[in-house]
């Protein structure tokens, strides 16, 4: 079942826990969603993967996103809510799952409480000062074959290039370059903090120092989730 224009779907959740990881660009949420949903062995959905994937293929969607990606801008609602319906809707995401990049406007996060009602979720934040998140965007390098995350200074792959874990093709993203990571970062506090600041107000939202090494930031996360399980 999908969303258009904010109607609320099903999540297809029957009982599971759903993760919700928030943060600026660069904050990590890729490379800790990857880990912590292979802990939970939950499927990792990042709604940036989706995109990226749509653009890959060509399909309509990813011709809709294309512009709004490469200049720094966020996708309209409407198209990533019934992206994200669909996909979260699937089979594989009954036990739960984790959300990377979604919701990220308050219409987002609005449609996504309503759609959780009665089930079990939990909301992190990573957070991290603004003068490191353009430096991790700036040398980040991304796997065409999987979705492994190098960095070329702090997560350098073995072979350069080429990914540790699928011998694939490392390439830069296109909205890391600097002037579209300073424009994604104006977008994330006009659009995004006010989103943030309505799951503070619910009093549910667990914040973490996204700015320490990736194994204290895992540590951080899985220590939120309660008794550092799952
Ligand atoms: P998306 O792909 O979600 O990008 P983002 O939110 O801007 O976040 P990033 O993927 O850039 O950063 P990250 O937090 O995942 O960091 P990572 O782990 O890679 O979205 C892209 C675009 O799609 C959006 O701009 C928008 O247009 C559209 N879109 C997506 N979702 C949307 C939505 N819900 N609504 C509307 N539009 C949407 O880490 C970054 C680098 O730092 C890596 O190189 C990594 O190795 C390194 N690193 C990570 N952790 C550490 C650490 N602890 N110490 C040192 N280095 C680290
Ligand atoms: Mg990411």
């Amino acid at each position: 079942m999908s969303s258009t224009g904010n109607t609320v779907s099903s999540t297809g959740n029957t009982g599971g826990q759903v993760l919700i990881l928030l943060g600026p660009p660069g904050a990590g949420k890729g490379t800790q969603a990857l880990r912590l949903a292979a802990e939970c062995e939950i499927p990792h959905i990042s709604t940036g993967d989706l995109f990226r994937h749509n653009l890959k293929e060509g399909t309509e969607l990813g011709k809709k996103a294309k512009g709004f990606m490469e200049g720094g801008g966020l996708v309209p609602d409407e198209l990533v809510l019934d992206m994200l319906f669909d996909r979260v809707a699937a089979d594989d995401c009954r036990g739960g799952y984790l959300l990377d990049g979604f919701p990220r406007t308050l219409p987002q996060a609005k449609a996504l409480t309503k759609a959780l009602e009665n089930q079990n979720s939990k909301t992190l934040l990573l957070e991290v000062p603004e003068s490191v998140l353009v430096g991790r965007a700036g040398g980040r390098l991304l796997c065409k074959g999987c979705t492994n995350i190098h960095h070329a200074e702090f997560s350098p792959p073995q072979k350069p290039g080429i990914c540790d874990s699928c011998q694939g093709e490392l390439y830069r993203r296109k909205d890391d370059e600097p002037e579209v990571v300073k424009e994604r970062l104006k977008v994330y506090r006009k659009e995004t903090q006010p989103m943030v600041d309505y799951y503070r107000e619910t009093g549910s939202l667990e914040v973490i120092n996204g700015d320490q090494a990736p194994d204290v930031v895992f540590s951080a996360l899985k220590e939120a989730l309660v008794g550092g399980g799952c």
